[in-house]
């Protein structure tokens, strides 16, 4: 049985994006839960040293809760290529470089894949809901598609312009920030958390936020490659 978060419960978001802290505020208020952000706190961001993304997303929402002894939310995302044994993946934000430069980090992708047919890629979306006795629930989210070359789009951020996901035409960084959001690697692993961990919501509530996490999802970290 997974441990759940009840309604009036405060959870600390271990990330210093503040946009992240906006998102998943808005996701989990009709649960009835506040969230407080690590960088309020004045919390430090641990090293994220895991082999993988659901063991980063447990040390950064286990360091948050041992340090504010409040349950924590942290994640971890990257995106993966096939051909490339799942790289960039866990490295996603270091091959952008300390400025941050993606269309860099895209042309390296593009780069390594040179010629080779195979275009598989996804991204991956950890969430880990952390205790402070220790306790852990992590979910993962992935969504499947082609990394494309030349990249189109200027929406969305990192390598939504070379991603196309299975199905659709339009690229991450095509599509409007409600398209993306509709279904991606983050709602789907929020989509899990949420039936294992949260409090039902209300239908009214239910239908507001349904588009922002419909999708497939799995619980845990044992076989999806990343
Ligand atoms: P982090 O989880 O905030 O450390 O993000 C890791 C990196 O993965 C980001 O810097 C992006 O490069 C990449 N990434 C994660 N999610 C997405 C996405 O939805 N679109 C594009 N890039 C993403």
């Amino acid at each position: 049985m997974p441990r759940r978060l009840e309604r009036g419960a405060r959870l600390v978001l271990a990330s210093h994006n503040p946009g992240k802290l906006a998102e998943i505020a808005a996701l989990l208020a009709p649960h009835g839960i506040t969230v407080t952000s690590a960088a309020a706190l004045g919390l430090p961001e641990p090293e994220e040293d895991a082999p993988d993304f659901s063991g980063n997303a447990r040390l950064k929402a286990l360091a948050a809760a041992r340090a504010a002894n409040l349950p924590a939310l942290a994640d971890d995302s990257g995106f993966c290529v096939a051909a490339l044994a799942g790289r960039p993946g866990i490295h996603s934000a270091r091959w952008a470089g300390p400025r941050r430069d993606f269309s860099a980090a895209m042309a390296r992708v593009q780069s390594e894949l040179g010629e080779n047919p195979d275009r598989s890629a996804w991204f991956i979306c950890a969430l880990a809901l952390a205790w402070p006795d220790g306790h852990t629930e992590t979910f993962l989210g992935r969504i499947d598609g082609s990394a494309i070359w030349p990249p189109r789009g200027t929406n969305g951020f990192g390598y939504d312009p070379m991603f196309v996901p299975s199905g659709k035409t339009l690229t991450f960084g095509e599509m409007t920030a409600a398209e993306k959001e509709a279904d991606t690697h983050r709602a789907r692993a929020f989509a899990a958390l949420r039936a294992a961990c949260l409090a039902p919501l209300s239908s009214a509530a239910d239908r507001e936020t349904n588009n922002a996490t419909r999708g497939n999802a799995t619980r845990g970290n044992a076989t999806n490659r990343q």
